[in-house]
Order: structure tokens, then sequence, then C-alpha cells
């Protein structure tokens, strides 16, 4: 039976592909972001598009409406939406903790706020059972990726999807979270990853490959799947081993 499939960020990278997936299989795709001529472009046939910023309530609340409207009940819900904030505006104030500020609550928002305010505007119209809840954290809250506040955004997910998943279990919703480690061809990087860094990244896998996003949205796909459905409150790592290191 076709799903309602509801998946922030998803007009480029993981989420797009995650989107192709599920489309494919005749589910019904909501896709969000902020830039509509993005989502408008994403080419996937007949998915629907509404775009908001996923950081701000008053966003968040036009997708509750949008949704209440189009699709009333929520199958699976994918939080995609996410980044590390070097693609956002940077502030004109050079002080340098007026930076650090800056970066910690970018990376907060972004990564955050879009997944918790998401989440808790739809979380009465995901089916039971069934329902299935998907964040999308990363490698670097388990090792940092620089400043910390990318990775310490994403490990805030975590524990949230843990208290959700107890929360939500007795409705038949699992909640689990995928953290991959280097994917390529998204914008996350913003076409700053140059040689020498993406075969540092590359050579710290044990597959000897960078991963795609057709490699994230496969495990969101079979971790929405009913055969995963006593899979909850878990975190599953999607990084060819690079976590572990050599
Ligand atoms: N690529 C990697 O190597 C990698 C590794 C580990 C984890 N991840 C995580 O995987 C997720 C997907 O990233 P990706 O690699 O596919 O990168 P991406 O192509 O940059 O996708 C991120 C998406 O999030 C949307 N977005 C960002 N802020 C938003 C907001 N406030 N409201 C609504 N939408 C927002 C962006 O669209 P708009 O700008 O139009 O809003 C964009 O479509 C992210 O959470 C990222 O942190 C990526």
């Amino acid at each position: 039976m076709a799903r309602n499939v509801v998946i922030s960020g998803g007009g480029t990278g993981i989420g797009l592909a995650a989107a192709r997936e599920f489309a494919a299989e005749g589910d019904r795709v909501l896709l969000l972001g902020r830039r509509a001529e993005v989502l408008e472009k994403a080419g996937v046939p007949g998915v629907l598009t509404y775009a908001a910023d996923l950081s701000d309530p008053a966003g968040v609340r036009g997708v509750a409406d949008f949704v209440a409207r189009e699709l009333g009940a929520v199958d699976v819900l994918i939080h995609s939406a996410g980044g590390s904030g070097q693609l956002e505006p940077q502030p004109d104030d050079e002080d340098p903790l007026e930076a650090v500020a800056h970066q910690w609550t970018v990376n907060f928002r972004l990564n955050v706020l879009t997944a918790a305010l998401l989440t808790e505007a739809l979380k009465e119209r995901l089916a039971e059972p069934g329902g299935r809840v998907l964040f999308l954290s990363s490698i670097a809250a388990y090792r940092g990726s620089g400043s910390g506040a990318y990775g310490a955004a994403k490990a805030a997910l975590h524990p949230y999807a843990h208290d959700l998943a107890r929360q939500l279990g007795p409705r038949g919703i699992t909640v689990n979270v995928v953290a991959p480690g280097y994917i390529e061809d998204t914008e996350f990087f913003g076409g700053r990853m140059d040689e020498a860094r993406r075969e540092r990244l590359v050579g710290e896998t044990s597959t000897g490959r960078a991963g795609t996003p057709g490699d994230v949205a496969a495990t969101l796909h079979w971790l929405a799947s009913p055969g995963a459905g006593h899979i909850t409150s878990q975190v599953v790592q999607v990084n060819g081993g690079a976590e572990r290191g050599h």
C-alpha cells in the first residue's frame, strides 16, 4: 500500500535520493526545504513540495497545515535537513567570540531545531501502528569534525531519538538515526571538497570508496520497511567502517 512520506531537505543530496527510492515504490512523497526552486527542480515524478525554513516555528506551522490538507497521516518522516553552517550567510562582525556564538547557534538551528520542530509538529499525525521517524546524524557525532559545533548538534539528535522511541513505541512507531560518513554528490560541502581531503576521507574507510546518497537512502528505506519493525532507538552508521579507522 502506498505510504505518505515526508522528507526534510528533500530537494538535494541524501534527502533527494531517499525521495527517489520511496517514489519508485509508488509512495506519496512531500519534499521540504527552504528554496522553492530547488524543490521544484528535484525532478521526482509525482512529488509534492513545500518551501519553509524548518528552524522557524512559523515555517513549521505552515508545513503542518499543508500536511493536514494534502496528506492527513504521515507514515514515514525523514529529517535530512541539516548542514555544517559553512554555506549559511556569515556575520560581518569579526569579534572571535561572536564568530563562535554564530557557529554554534547556526549548527543548532540547522541540525537540531529543524528536526525537533518538525517532529513535534507532525507527531500526532504519525501512522499507528507502523509509523517511522528517521533522523540524519553524522560520523562527526562520534569523533568531531573541526569546531565541535556540527558534531555536537548531530549528537543532540541521539538522546532526542531515544526519548521519542520510548514515547512513540507504544503506538507502534519506531524512531531511528542514520549516521553517514563522507557522502559524495550532495551540496553538503558546497563545492569545497579538495582532492587531498577527499583522498584522506576515502582512505579512512575499509571499503576504499566514498559513500553515495543512494547508500544512505537504501538504509533509510530498509529502516522504514515492515521488516525493520522491531528496530528502534538505534543509531546505524553508514560510513564504510571509517569511524573505526585502521
Ligand atoms: N554529505 C555528507 O557527507 C554527510 C555526512 C554525514 C551527515 N550528513 C547529513 O545528511 C543530511 C543531508 O545532507 P546532504 O549531504 O544531503 O547535504 P545537502 O545536499 O546540503 O542537503 C541538506 C538539505 O537541507 C536543507 N536545509 C538546510 N537547512 C534547512 C532549513 N533550515 N529548513 C529546511 N531545509 C533546510 C537544504 O535545502 P535549503 O538550503 O534549500 O533549505 C538541503 O536540501 C544533513 O543533515 C547532513 O548534515 C551529510
